[in-house]
């Protein structure tokens, strides 16, 4: 018998990667915007519209879904429908450092995760470190100005969002094992290095100017509470060759 997965957030990034390794099961994917495809369910976790009969019938979720603000009520949502709709496994993907740095955002996935927890649906909650996807997009950001500011003493573990999809879906075959090992990737990495590294390849030259980050979050950074350095699954791709494949090709036109 093929299962029915509702996957929210299957139109993002790391949903892109997940979605083609669900074989086959019958496929649901939640998403804000009406699009082709009988696929395709349109809900709004944070405004509760649609999410019930999104996962009318799915044994298995995948939330993936996620935003700048209102994750905790999202995942409230997602918790609630799932615990009414008799959801047999429900996979939740957060970030590493929810429990300890100070920030407005990553207390929401703190929370998040909470509603899963109490959701009395058998769960399954991976914590990832940022993925190379994000640490690009903040790294094109940074180097538009003409002074590339640095924050001093923060470091990141950046992993490939491929890989954090494959072991999503392995995650989500297996039995719920409630929160599972964070997953990193191979290296850590300080600020310079990862804007050195992305300044090269794209053949930049940019001054850097490095600056502190304030007050209780910057002190939390600084103390590697959003890395995880022992008991990590760590992913194979590195920062390199990410950069590689993303910038370095577009940059020279394709390599030889
Ligand atoms: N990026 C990272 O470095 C990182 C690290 C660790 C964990 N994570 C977690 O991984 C998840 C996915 O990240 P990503 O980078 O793939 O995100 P992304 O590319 O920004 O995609 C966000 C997804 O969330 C959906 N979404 C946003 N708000 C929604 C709402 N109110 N209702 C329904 N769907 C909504 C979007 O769907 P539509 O636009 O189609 O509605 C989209 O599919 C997030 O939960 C994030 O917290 C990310």
């Amino acid at each position: 018998m093929t299962s029915t997965i509702l996957v929210t957030g299957g139109t993002g990034t790391l949903g892109g990667h997940v979605l083609p390794l669900l074989g086959d099961a019958e496929l649901r994917i939640l998403s804000r915007h009406e699009r082709e495809g009988a696929e395709y369910v349109t809900g709004d976790l944070v405004k509760g519209v649609g999410v019930e009969a999104a996962m009318d019938g799915a044994e298995v979720v995948l939330h993936l879904a996620g935003g700048a603000k209102g994750d905790d009520v999202a995942a409230a949502n997602v918790a609630a429908a799932a615990a009414e709709c008799g959801v047999r496994h429900l996979v939740h993907i957060s970030v590493i450092g929810a429990d300890r740095v100070p920030l407005g955002y990553l207390r929401s996935q703190l929370k998040a995760e909470q509603a899963i927890v109490d959701s009395g649906v058998p769960w399954t909650i991976l914590r990832a470190a940022q993925f190379h996807d994000l640490v690009l997009m903040m790294m094109e950001k940074m180097t538009k100005m003409p002074v590339v500011p640095v924050p001093g003493g923060l470091r990141f573990q950046p992993v490939d969002s491929r890989e954090v999809a494959e072991r999503l879906v392995e995650l989500a075959f297996e039995r719920p094992a409630g929160r599972v090992a964070d997953i990193t990737g191979p290296k850590v990495y300080g600020m310079d290095e990862l804007v050195r590294g992305y300044l090269e390849a794209r053949g930049k030259r940019r001054p850097t100017m490095r600056v502190r980050v304030p007050g209780k979050a910057g002190r939390s950074y600084r103390a590697g509470e959003n890395l995880t350095l022992d008991g990590a699954l760590k992913g194979k791709r590195t920062w390199e060759e990410f950069l590689d494949e993303q910038v370095r090709e577009t940059a020279t036109g394709g390599r030889a």
